[in-house]
């Protein structure tokens, strides 16, 4: 097809195509729409980076009964979590399974070999450092899985242990710092494949990403954060042994910098989850952590997977129907 004729009218733009002479008109109303150029809604250009001093406070939280009963309430918090990739909801019931509820308000449970929910608590033979009391330094869930479920939710059921904070860090803000104070570092993180795996006896995962993620134009797109799940790291193929001593030497002093950048307190932002309190985050972009806590006290979490992309869509459609019902 070609165009064999293009006008601009009063009504519009009309084309006419070749070679069969079929009209079209397309409206300016029409074309203004598609006027702006897409801007990738998933890096960092699209993000509002923070560290923890950003939230003097705290992190904002939302009553779950305003959330779920008001789409102007929701869309700020779905925003919210868009944005700044986190939202911390209050007041969800403290009972197995309301998790779910949370995730129905914007999307689909994403299920893993974990289950449609999974619990964080103290096992007696844990299989994961999750389900001991021990501390746990900041990371991104299932960097062993492709795609990686892009949300977590954490619902907190019960908290009397001493101990336990929650830490949420903006990998993004992370990964910028590093590009700023050490480009090769940057450099070395974004283009050395990195392989994250997990099994056990009915699973076994592998992936195989850069731990920072770039998209098209350069700019990060997703973390992969885990020294639990991390493979040690190969050579690229064909490489001699000196060269591939050098490449190893250069990721892992690499590696080193970030780790000590995400370590800096003024990244992380500390909070203590209550029972009822439901905290939502962005997997590809925001890492999180925990301190360590009393065994003797109960923890307990429900926690389960999502995606992005059904956050995105109910955020286009309660704007859509927040806009109709404001005019
Ligand atoms: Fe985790």
């Amino acid at each position: 097809m070609t165009v064999a004729a293009a006008a601009q009218e009063p009504d519009g733009l009309h084309v006419t195509f070749g070679p069969d002479g079929h009209q079209a008109v397309f409206t300016s109303s029409w074309l203004a729409g598609y006027a702006v150029p897409d801007v990738d809604q998933r890096c960092e250009d699209a993000k509002r980076l923070w560290s923890a001093r950003d939230f003097p406070s705290g992190p904002p939280v939302t009553s779950w009964p305003a959330y779920a009963s008001n789409d102007a309430v929701r869309l700020r918090c779905l925003r919210d979590l868009l944005s700044t990739g986190f939202m911390l909801l209050s007041g969800v019931a403290a009972k197995p399974g309301a998790v779910a509820e949370v995730v129905a308000s914007f999307g689909y449970i994403r299920e893993t070999n974990y289950g449609r929910l999974f619990d964080v608590r103290v096992e007696a033979t844990a299989a994961n450092l999750a389900f001991t009391c021990l501390p746990i330094g900041p990371h991104t869930d299932n960097p062993y899985r492709d795609p990686v479920p892009t949300v977590q939710l954490l619902h907190c059921l019960t908290n009397s242990a001493d101990g336990g904070e929650s830490g949420l860090l903006d990998g993004f803000r992370a990964a910028a710092q590093l590009r700023a104070e050490d480009p090769t570092a940057f450099d070395r993180l974004t283009s050395t494949p990195v392989t994250f795996g997990y099994a056990d006896a009915t699973t076994d995962l592998q992936a195989t990403r850069p731990m920072i993620g770039l998209n098209s134009a350069g700019l990060i797109r997703e973390v992969r954060y885990n020294s639990r799940s991390m493979r040690p790291v190969r050579p690229r193929s064909g490489t001699s042994p000196a060269e591939a001593a050098d490449q190893m030497r250069e990721f892992y002093v690499a590696y080193r910098t970030f780790a000590a950048i995400l370590m800096r307190p003024s990244l992380t932002l500390r909070f203590m989850l209550r029972p009822g309190d439901c905290v939502v985050f962005d997997n590809t972009r925001l890492l999180h952590s925990r301190t360590g806590f009393s065994a003797a006290g109960g923890r307990h979490l429900q926690g389960c997977y999502a995606d992005l992309d059904a956050a995105e869509s109910t955020v286009a459609v309660l704007a859509r129907s927040c806009r109709r019902r404001a005019s």
